[in-house]
């Protein structure tokens, strides 16, 4: 097994297996805190430097063709016995990403659960990873297609999703014969190491799967100078739209294209046929799940003006009476990931204006003992809690509107044709998910067909997307690139065309090929 910095944790039970201090490399330390109790230290973390990036990729690079030798079926048991080590510690697990990043516990397991999915997926295809034999234009002659690892994959993660949407690109890339080096979000590095060890535990040889923990732009720095050393073949990446421009950027310097998912302005188009209930539902799931953290999470409702005074008020009293506060409880939210996703929220928050009316709770911005919420689980003292916000009255220039604000707060405009709720669905410029809520079928295939995203909900949230479809955006959203299902194949193999001529003789394809006549001037 290999681990490139040090983990230490105030819990025995994660400490197995940590190198020694003498492995640091010199990126300092960081604490990764229990957002829900500021005070309470999850894990104290020594981050490495570009060079122990540059080093586990050289590690892996070396590691990675003893494994692609292995076959696929084989390699497809590893990932199988992963599943299965994920299922038997799946409470453990959520636990700890509950304590980690503050995700309700109910949502922790359903994240493990989309790891297990994933797993159990992948297993099959281990048996499958089909090329095709293709007829040749000559006698004697036969074609065929075979899918290559790619190589050495760089992935590097977000801590919404700190253990799911990583396992999303380990899988199938460890499946495919890829080695992978894997620089998961620091606040969230005690959940990612314990993936990592159960994931070395399913059986993967030494140096295979690398972890890596160091801050964003030493890791910048250190991916630059693999891909410079010829160390890197693809980068995963799941961010910020503008780090995964940054990245977009570096790779194709290299001629590489990297798998991006970035940041979304999910819509939710509220249509006259629309069953409000389920809409309502569907808004309060995506808008405030995860506190509004996922890259799916519902960003700007666009309401039919006859039913936006309804769904307004039966939003702002299902977001008013939702429980918040310890993500342990049963609640609709908990705090916000980390500092620094605090700070941004309160930033996005100085964007509404005096044309918005605001609602869903007793006040803007922290929860404090001065800025309560009623209901409020917990102390909100102890963590980065805040108020979920809808802000109606959104206009199409108001950043509000064109911006990701990742966090619990959700934008209600409206619309009079479908057509105009189509193009401002479409205006920020994003493209990951989207949703029509409406009973009226030519709704749902104008909406389908004029909509940028990646991902289309019919009378259900824009979040919740199944681990075995097509996982991806456009446009702001990412490059086009998509995860999970057969479809991540293609971003972890190269499809490799082969020849094979047995007739002993050069056969030139396009000249040496046999002609029929026809009788092209026939006519009834
Ligand atoms: C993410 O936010 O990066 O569809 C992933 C969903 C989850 C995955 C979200 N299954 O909301």
């Amino acid at each position: 097994m290999q681990i490139a910095s040090e983990l230490s944790r105030h819990d025995a039970d994660l400490t197995d297996a940590y190198p020694t201090r003498a492995d640091l490399a010199g990126g300092g330390w960081y604490r990764s805190v229990n957002p829900a109790r500021t005070s309470e230290v999850v894990a104290e973390v020594a981050l490495g430097d570009a060079g122990t990036f540059v080093a586990a990729c050289r590690a892996a690079r070396a590691a990675q063709r003893g494994w692609a030798g292995v076959p696929a079926p084989v390699r497809g048991r590893a990932v199988g016995y992963a599943g299965r080590i994920v299922e038997a510690n799946a409470e453990a697990l959520a636990r700890l990403v509950t304590t980690e990043v503050g995700k309700p516990y109910a949502e922790a397991l359903g994240e493990v659960r989309e790891i297990i999915d994933t797993c159990d997926f992948f297993v099959g295809e281990g048996r499958r990873l089909y090329g095709e034999t293709v007829p040749s234009e000559m006698p004697d002659k036969q074609l065929f297609t075979f899918r290559n690892p790619v190589g050495v994959v760089a992935v590097v993660t977000a801590g919404n999703f700190p253990v799911a949407v990583p396992s999303w690109y380990l899988v199938p890339a460890l499946l495919t014969g890829n080695a992978v080096v894997w620089k998961p979000a620091e606040y969230a590095a005690a959940s990612a190491h314990a993936l990592y060890r159960m994931f070395v535990r399913a059986g993967l040889p030494d140096g295979v799967l690398q972890l890596v923990l160091a801050d964003g732009a030493t890791t910048f720095d250190g991916l630059s100078a693999a891909l410079d050393a010829g160390l890197v073949d693809k980068v995963g990446f799941t961010g910020s739209t503008a780090v995964g421009t940054a990245i977009g950027e570096l790779c194709g310097r290299h001629l590489q294209s990297p798998c991006l998912e970035l940041g979304g302005k999910n819509p939710m188009v509220v249509t006259p046929s629309a069953p409000l209930d389920l809409a309502v539902e569907g808004a309060l799931f995506a808008g405030f799940g995860t506190a509004g953290q996922r890259c799916t999470s519902l960003g700007t409702v666009i309401v039919h003006e006859s039913r936006h005074d309804e769904l307004l008020a039966r939003f702002s009293a299902a977001v008013e009476t939702a429980p918040v506060g310890e993500p342990t409880a049963p609640v609709l939210m908990g705090p916000l990931l980390e500092q620094r996703f605090a700070d941004r929220f309160e930033e996005y928050l100085g964007w509404i204006g005096p044309h918005h009316k605001v609602s869903g709770s007793t006040a803007i911005g922290r929860i404090t003992r001065d800025q309560p919420r009623a209901g409020f689980v917990g102390d909100p003292s102890e963590g980065l809690y805040y108020h979920p916000t809808i802000v109606d009255g959104l206009r199409p220039d108001d950043a509000l509107f064109r911006h990701e604000t990742f966090g619990p707060i959700v934008g209600v405009t409206t619309y009079r044709t479908l057509d105009e709720a189509i193009e401002l669905a479409n205006a920020p410029g994003y493209g990951l998910s989207s949703s029509i809520y409406t009973t009226d079928p030519t709704d749902v295939f104008a909406f389908r067909t004029g909509i940028s995203a990646g991902m289309v909900s019919i009378n259900n949230s824009t979040s919740g997307a199944e681990a075995h479809l097509p996982f991806g955006g456009n446009g702001r959203s990412g490059n086009g690139s998509r995860q999970s299902g057969r479809w991540v194949l293609d971003q972890f193999t190269r499809w490799q065309a082969v020849n094979w001529d047995y007739s002993g003789r050069l056969q030139k394809a396009q000249m040496d090929v046999a002609e029929l006549t026809a009788d092209l001037d026939f006519r009834l």
